[in-house]
């Protein structure tokens, strides 16, 4: 990937997006909605996979024909709205390995706390690429990608359906490194934290906790 942030602008991705900002979207539409754009989403984040050739037979003749090089992806999803992303992007690439991190936000600070962690092994050889709906503060994701230098990762990228300026200059900042991909970016953040005009808390429309 070239650029710090791709914006995917393509007319299904928009059109889904603004179907789940609309406040009276319900819970079951918002998440198939949510699955239909992370295939979508993933499609771009993949876009520049190494590729290789195999050779096979079609019914008419032999061919070196393109495939994926090797198979070593790992998909982390931030608990828990990120497994929203995660779903889909997991039917696309089944063959991928996840991790999962829980981070909450804490209501106060905002910074993230640390709950769980647990990813698969071999990470420095993968693509790891972290999903999250939601590039607000953006110190989820900075954290997030911190543990995950950590545990040796090297190439890694972000794939969220909103951002906020603020989230993507602090990952700048922090992890000028990691490229993101991102559905839109949004005016920026209210006193909550949270992006405006936004779609709420993805967390609760996904599973109706609120
Ligand atoms: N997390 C969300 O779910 N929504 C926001 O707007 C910001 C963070």
């Amino acid at each position: 990937m070239q650029d710090h942030v791709t914006i995917v602008r393509h007319p299904l991705v928009q059109h889904k997006l603004t179907l789940m900002r609309e406040r009276s979207t319900p819970t079951a539409l918002f998440r198939q909605l949510l699955r239909e754009i992370s295939l979508l989403l993933a499609y771009e984040v993949t876009d520049d996979m190494p590729m290789a050739t195999r050779h096979i037979h079609t019914p008419l003749r032999e061919m070196d024909a393109p495939v994926i090089a090797g198979k070593k992806m790992a998909l982390v999803s931030i608990l828990r709205a990120g497994n929203g992303l995660l779903d889909g992007v997991l039917e696309l690439i089944p063959s991928a390995r996840v991790g999962f991190i829980g981070l909450y936000r804490d209501e106060e600070t905002l910074e993230p706390v640390q709950y769980y962690f647990k990813v698969p092994p071999e990470l420095g050889e993968r693509l790891v690429i972290v999903v999250d709906p939601m590039l607000a503060t953006g110190n989820s994701a900075a954290k997030a990608i911190e543990l995950l230098k950590e545990a040796g990762a090297r190439n890694i990228r972000f794939l969220c359906l909103l951002a906020a300026p603020e989230g993507i200059e602090r990952m700048r900042s922090a992890h000028p490194d990691v490229p993101i991909v991102t559905a839109a970016v949004d005016e920026g953040l209210n006193e909550h934290g949270y992006i405006v005009p936004g779609l709420g808390d993805a967390g609760d429309r996904m599973y109706g906790t609120r």
